[in-house]
């Protein structure tokens, strides 16, 4: 399994931690960055995980600022992205089971270390359900 996975200045700690974690599971991880507290901007690192998830180069992304309200909005403008904001462990599953998420946000100023690994580790757990969920699903691009 491959991943990749970005964040501004909020995210990096979560973010080396996830990937020490990811690695101890044989995953690889494509690393965009940020690596550490100087402020930047999280679109310029979020896009970079999209364009590997939408061109089918990693499994899935996972992007990490502070309420991950801004890496979430700046995956979900993207045609082929649904990312799910995720806070515990039972949203990630369900933006699995029954979204089909390909992108996990998650919000590094409100969950621990430990907590965000959970969340990851639900999310990849977890299965998408297709039926209703894909008729559901299918309906979300616009224009
Ligand atoms: C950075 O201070 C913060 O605005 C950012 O990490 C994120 O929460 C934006 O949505």
């Amino acid at each position: 399994m491959k991943v990749a996975i970005a964040c501004d200045h909020a995210g990096f700690e979560l973010k080396d931690y996830l990937k020490d974690k990811l690695n101890g599971r044989n995953v690889e991880v494509i690393d965009y960055g940020t690596n550490g507290p100087e402020s930047v901007d999280y679109p310029d690192f979020g896009h970079k995980v999209c364009n590997d998830v939408e061109n089918g180069t990693v499994d899935f992304g996972i992007l990490i600022c502070g309420t991950a309200n801004g890496m979430a909005m700046t995956a979900n403008k993207r045609a082929h992205i649904r990312c799910g904001l995720c806070w515990s462990p039972e949203i990630a599953a369900l933006t699995k089971q029954h979204n089909n998420a390909n992108v996990i946000a998650i919000p590094a100023r409100f969950v621990s270390n430990e907590e965000g690994w959970k969340i990851t580790d639900a999310y990849m757990q977890a299965s998408f359900e297709g039926g209703r969920h894909q008729n559901r699903i299918d309906k979300i691009p616009c224009g």
